[in-house]
């Protein structure tokens, strides 16, 4: 996936209609690491803030790829140390802008490649899949275990999502570093093959 140009468009804290580009978002765990994931695929430093502190991404963050596509930034769920209320309040925003928006292909759920698989975020899956948003998992943070354990926490997911209701088999998922660049050449590679299939659709 070549990139030439990366531009912030707006954060918002509710999904509107009236975009016309193809978008793709990232979704996932607070701190999972949604955001260096964009800078790393976009190859900018600090398009997408980011921290070491869960919680820093608070609104929907669109930006626009060589005036072709729309990348989105989602807030992440599962902080423990924010209020009950905010924590509602931010999933319903990402479930309502995922469930809503008309020109999202493909959303990647992100999972942390070091953790057993963890019930939110299977939820999360089962959500997407009962909604039917077309999603694929990204396992982050790879450049931080083993790939043997890696791999068994890939495997270990999908047998778990095998006892999410509607669930559908694991089929594609990428291991990634924003650090090392692991599976970011794979990763780029899907989003390109998914928007081209979208634009030769139109
Ligand atoms: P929220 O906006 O709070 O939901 O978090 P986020 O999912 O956007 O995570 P963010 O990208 O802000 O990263 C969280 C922390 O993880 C930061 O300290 C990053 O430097 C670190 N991090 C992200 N990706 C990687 C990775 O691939 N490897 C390593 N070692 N650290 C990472
Ligand atoms: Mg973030």
């Amino acid at each position: 996936m070549k990139v030439r140009q990366a531009r912030f468009v707006e954060s918002s804290p509710s999904h509107r209609d009236g975009w016309s580009l193809p978008e793709i978002a990232l979704t996932g765990r607070s701190n999972v690491g949604k955001s260096s994931l964009i800078n790393a695929l976009l190859g900018r430093k600090n398009l997408a803030k980011t921290s070491s502190t869960p919680g820093k991404t608070q609104l929907i963050n669109r930006f626009c790829i060589d005036e072709s596509w729309h990348l989105i930034d989602l807030p992440g769920y599962g902080w423990a140390r924010v209020s009950q209320r905010r924590r509602v309040a931010w999933r319903s925003m990402v479930q309502r802008y995922l469930s809503q928006s008309k020109q999202l292909i493909l959303v990647l759920l992100l999972i942390d490649s070091r953790r057993t698989p963890q019930a939110l975020d299977l939820e999360f899956a089962g959500w997407l899949q009962r909604h039917t948003v077309p999603f694929q998992l990204v396992f982050t943070k790879g450049d931080k275990i083993s790939t043997n354990v890696l791999n068994r926490h890939i495997h270990l997911f999908a047998d778990a999502l095998q006892g999410v209701p509607g669930h559908s088999p694991l089929g594609e998922c990428v291991a990634t570093s924003s650090k090392t660049r692991l599976g970011l050449e794979t990763l780029g590679k899907t989003i390109g093959a998914k928007l081209a299939a979208f634009l030769d659709s139109q």
